[in-house]
């Protein structure tokens, strides 16, 4: 058994063979994360002082020097020593995921095979921009969506790409207006952190964009004179599915700057904001020398954020700069892994008292 300290946390805790973030999530620790598959980087740290093995991992999320630094992902390592550990981002308390019924209340189709959909939730539910929520209709398997709306709005808003054969894509694709639905949420770390006052980039891909409008958003809303980049990246003319939206956003706020990147299109473009013909990589490189001292929020393909994860490292942005929550199948299976931490902290909870209160199931995430 191997005990773990964490800077600027109380007291050791002991993990028996699992990952560390499943013995931080087993002790209620804040630390931060979101797919727990290797593939956001949400839970990067450093180890101090200790071994560990580490498993595979996507050299963009971290890369060989990072890992020379000592740098690790905590849902991809197990102890093979004590360890000391810090996190690279804040331990902040999020607000609470709750499971609940909604409602959709609105829905239309766009083109990109994009359906928004405007949920009700029977109760006022907290979150921050950018964070997501798992939506499950009917008998299907329970998805995960990010929230486009602000905090304190009516009701979310999501925008859902239909993919063949998907299982919620097509469910989605008929008219459920009125239909009811479990909503689980928030989740994610690739929120908005308002602390910040140097550049912001949001790097959307496709539906990525949906947590994005949240961020900008949000940080507008706050300092309407602040230097915000929204980087919308697709495939095809026929993929662009929000332009007036965005060209609307873009006129209310002088300081935001939408670009549009499409990486299989060739001119002339079809719609009103300007277009450029690249991968959204290669528009990064060529909008900035250096990012050192701006925030990165990306959403979209786990390849994309990859890719964007990697970049932005090579121009300068520190690891605690960016904020991603890919749109991951890996997701799914970690219903499972969820549910084994359930039990397991279900089981030291019990340990401590058999009248401690065990939480509700919405901790299965
Ligand atoms: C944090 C997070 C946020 C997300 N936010 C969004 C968002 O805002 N908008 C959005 O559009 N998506 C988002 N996603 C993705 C979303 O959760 C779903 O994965 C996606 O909508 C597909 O769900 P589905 O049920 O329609 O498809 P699924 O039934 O899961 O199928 C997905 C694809 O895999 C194929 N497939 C299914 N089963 C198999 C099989 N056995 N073998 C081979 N191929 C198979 C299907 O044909 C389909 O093309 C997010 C994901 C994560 C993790
Ligand atoms: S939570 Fe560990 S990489 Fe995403």
């Amino acid at each position: 058994m191997a005990k773990i300290e964490l800077k600027d946390w109380p007291g050791v805790l002991e993990n028996s063979g699992e990952t560390v973030l499943e013995t931080l999530i087993a002790n209620d620790v804040p630390f931060p994360f979101s797919c727990a598959s290797g593939d956001c980087g949400a839970c990067k740290g450093r180890v101090l002082c200790g071994e560990v093995e580490l498993q595979s991992c996507p050299e963009g999320i971290l890369s060989r020097e990072e890992r020379e630094q000592g740098y690790v992902l905590a849902c991809r390592c197990i102890p093979k020593s004590d360890l000391k550990l810090e996190a690279l981002d804040e331990l902040v308390a999020l607000p609470p995921a709750k499971r609940q019924t909604a409602w959709v209340v609105q829905q239309s189709r766009r083109q990109g095979d994009v359906v928004i959909l405007n949920i009700q939730p029977r109760q006022e539910i907290s979150f921050l921009p950018g964070q997501y929520f798992n939506l499950k209709f009917d008998n299907l398997p329970a998805r995960a969506y990010s929230v486009a709306s602000q905090p304190g709005d009516s009701c979310l808003s999501f925008h859902i790409r239909l993919l063949p054969d998907g299982k919620t894509s097509g469910y989605v694709s008929r008219d459920i207006v009125g239909h009811a639905l479990t909503l689980d949420g928030p989740y994610g770390h690739g929120y908005w952190r308002p602390q910040h006052e140097g550049p912001l980039l949001a790097v959307a891909g496709g539906t990525g964009l949906a947590p994005m409008l949240s961020i900008v958003n949000a940080a507008l809303r706050a300092n309407a004179r602040r230097e915000v980049w929204l980087y919308y990246a697709d495939r095809e003319e026929s993929d662009v599915y929000w332009e007036s939206e965005l060209l609307a956003l873009q006129q209310r706020y002088p300081n935001l700057r939408i670009l549009c990147e499409l990486s299989r299109a060739r001119p002339p473009a079809q719609g009103v904001l300007p277009r450029r013909y690249q991968r959204v990589t290669a528009a990064l490189q060529q909008d900035w020398p250096s990012l050192a001292g701006a925030k990165v929020y990306a959403a979209g393909s786990p390849r994309m954020v990859d890719a964007v994860a990697a970049c932005t490292r090579s121009l300068g942005l520190a690891p605690r700069d960016l904020h991603t929550d890919p749109f991951s199948d890996a997701h799914e299976h970690r219903l499972d892994g969820a549910l084994v931490t359930w039990c397991r902290r279900a089981l030291r909870r019990w340990q401590k008292g058999p009248f401690a209160q065990l939480e509700t199931a919405s901790e299965l995430e």
